[in-house]
């Protein structure tokens, strides 16, 4: 065992895991040769290619008429086709040669105190249908925008099929961000409504969501109707003429609403993540294209059968949850298990526990999650039995090759493949994976290409690298899940994807490529951080803690962090006279937290009398990464010296 765990180097790695023939046999591409077909047909002509699946994965009311316009940046995809999103995800599971999914589990939930339920493609059908008309009947036309936040529970996924049926726009925001994240999303969303819910329950609390969105409004969110799911029951100030409840709404709302048919290109959703300056960056994802890429991922990445059990332990808040727990999933008419919660609540085996009592059969998670799990050790997982399994995902971050190793031991017993999946929020869907039973896995790796996906690592002239060196990780030809923009702001969608290579598309990700074409994803080579799997901008967290009454300036980094990947540094440069001691670090650390949510809390706040600088003004990242990874002298974190001085040093070199 020592050695297996020796190599942690992804450079040396040398663990090959061919598919397993019985495996492969079984599987919906079986085997190497089936790939190959693939792969070959993708690249005579990527667009038959992806017409071929959007035939198959997706049903229209309309077909197209181009399959792809591409004007860089502007795509779109199977141009003139009308479909619905709802309707692929529910009625064609119905009807015809398919009717018999009416009563097949579409969602498996289970809640954080131990409250259950299942919702067959039946249940969810007339559920989505009733909160449509509620929708519809509050004034919501196609085309608005509806916020969500809400907990991980089943009325989530209903209120986002909801809004696809009608044609309206869902954001949604992760219901752990704070009443600023909020108003500023709402406001540039320009949405009239928020759908939340009284709380949430996470580690045996209740995350007051309402009370957020009180807040959020207050600050000066311009919503005029907020519509309220009970979820935990405890008391909430209901505004009359503003707020509704859930279930008053839905008691007699009719069941039946047909599925708008929209264009291929209408917008679906938009969806906040952080970019490398303070302002969150709302990206467009649109119908047709996405739908086609999300389906036919999820079909054969995750290799997906009609017995399969599938859970991806992603909150619905992150594209994750978009793409592979509700969309992809659904789509396909298969069965997704949701779990509200977290993972040690009420102790450290209950994601075990989940596994075995659903007989889960597909278990897709985080990096983060795993060294955690690592972490609290194998004797939690061993008391349960995790014999359903047959496949294991990850995503979100480069993998260690140790916690790739642990996940492939300890959790799937070394005989599930494990797809290690590459993919941003503007991709929609995965670009870099393995396809189990037909592509060899490496610790680390990403492997190869999903067939129809053209990336590249260049270097800063352009230039495809050679095997080993870094670059920047490109895609050359345009998807059809690709992001359509950015909310309200084509100049920096042009600017942030299009501008540093010529109609290509610019991930912001560092990577190599091996001898054998294998992807190694480096991480991100802008002032993004992954914390946990989530990104983080060092301005977003800066903004913060400046607008802290007592903060002068302030500069934030990633330290390599075991558990999380990146911890979150943060050095301060304090007003006038004001003392500097460890509570006014917790008060700092808190304030992020407030003003963005618990993800952004600083892992430690420092102080420093000024900040490493160059002469241009611009604050010395690279430095303070030294500092803060504990690559300096003494342990001492509160001298201030050091910091002039090697910003001194450094400003001389320059
Ligand atoms: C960034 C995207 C994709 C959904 C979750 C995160 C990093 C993601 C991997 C992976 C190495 C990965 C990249 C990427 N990333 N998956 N399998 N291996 N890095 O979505 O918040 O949009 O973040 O996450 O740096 O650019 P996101």
């Amino acid at each position: 065992m020592a050695d297996e765990f020796a190599i942690e180097s992804s450079l040396k790695e040398k663990r090959r895991f061919e598919p397993d023939p019985k495996w492969s046999r079984a599987a919906l591409v079986p085997g190497k040769a089936a790939y190959r077909r693939m792969v070959k047909e993708a690249e005579k002509d990527f667009r038959r290619y992806w017409a071929r699946h959007a035939k198959e994965n997706v049903s229209w009311f309309t077909p197209w008429k181009k399959i792809l316009d591409w004007k860089p940046p502007r795509a779109r995809w199977f141009v003139g086709g009308k479909t619905n999103v709802s309707y692929n995800c529910l009625d064609r599971h119905l009807e015809g040669e398919n009717a018999w999914r009416k009563n097949k589990a579409a969602i498996i939930w289970e809640g954080e105190p131990g409250d259950r339920r299942v919702l067959t493609y039946g249940d969810l059908h007339r559920e989505v249908c009733k909160f449509a008309n509620v929708l519809k009947d509050r004034g919501v036309k196609k085309g608005d925008r509806v916020i969500l936040y809400m907990p991980l529970v089943p009325e989530l996924a209903i209120a986002m099929l909801a809004c696809t049926r009608i044609g309206a726009v869902h954001s949604i925001i992760f219901g752990g961000f704070s009443a600023d994240a909020i108003r500023d999303r709402t406001n540039d969303a320009e949405a009239r409504v928020i759908v939340t819910a009284d709380g949430g329950w996470r580690r045996g609390q209740i995350v007051r969501l309402k009370d957020m969105v009180d807040e959020a409004i207050d600050g000066g969110a311009a919503v005029n109707q907020v519509i309220v799911l009970q979820r935990t029951g405890h008391d909430v100030p209901m505004k009359a003429g503003r707020d509704l409840w859930w279930h008053d709404l839905m008691a007699d709302a009719s069941p039946v609403c047909k599925p708008a048919k929209l264009d291929s290109e209408h917008p679906l959703f938009i969806l906040y993540t952080s970019g490398s300056t303070g302002k969150p960056k709302g990206i467009l994802h649109t119908t047709g294209g996405y739908l086609t890429h999300v389906a036919t991922t999820s079909k054969y990445i995750f290799d997906l059968k009609e017995t399969d059990t599938y859970w991806c332990t992603a909150d619905i808040g992150w594209i994750t949850g978009h793409s592979y727990v509700v969309y992809g999933m659904l789509a396909n008419g298969a069965t997704s298990v949701m779990y509200e919660g977290a993972p040690n609540w009420p102790d450290e085996e209950r994601f075990w526990q989940i596994i075995d009592r659903y007989r889960v059969t597909i278990f897709y998670t985080a990096p983060t999650a795993i060294r955690t799990f690592m972490k609290w050790g194998a004797d939690h997982v061993k008391k349960y039995d995790l014999s359903s399994l047959r496949l294991l995902g990850t995503v979100g971050e480069p993998i260690n090759p140790e916690a790739w190793m642990w996940y492939r031991r300890v959790i799937g017993h070394n005989r599930c493949p494990i797809v290690d999946t590459w993919w941003q929020t503007e991709t929609g869907g995965i670009l870099i994976s393995p396809v189990p039973g037909a592509v060899a896995t490496t610790p680390g790796s990403a492997t190869l290409p999903f067939p129809g996906i053209f990336p590249d690592i260049v270097n800063e002239q352009g230039e495809s690298c050679g095997p080993d060196e870094g670059g920047y990780l490109v895609i050359k030809k345009p998807w059809p899940g690709m992001l359509r923009g950015i909310h309200g702001d084509p100049e920096r969608f042009r600017e942030q994807y299009w501008s540093k290579f010529d109609g290509i598309y610019f991930t912001g990700d560092g990577a190599r490529r091996d001898r054998n074409g294998y992807f190694w994803v480096m991480g991100r080579v802008d002032d993004v951080m992954n914390v946990a799997g989530h990104r983080l901008s060092t301005m977003e967290v800066e903004s913060a803690l400046v607008s802290h009454p007592k903060v002068a300036e302030a500069a934030v980094v990633g330290r390599p962090d075991e558990i999380k990947g990146t911890a979150v540094v943060g050095f301060v440069s304090l007003e006038g006279d004001v003392a500097f001691d460890a509570s006014l670090a917790e008060e700092l650390r808190s304030h992020v937290a407030r003003e963005i949510g618990p993800v952004a809390r600083p892992d430690e706040v420092r102080i420093a009398a000024a900040l490493p600088k160059t002469r241009s003004g611009k604050i010395m990242r690279r430095l303070l990464r030294d500092v803060a990874a504990g690559r300096e002298t003494t342990g001492d974190t509160t001298t201030l010296e050091d910091f002039s001085v090697l910003a001194s040093l450094r400003q001389d070199e320059e």
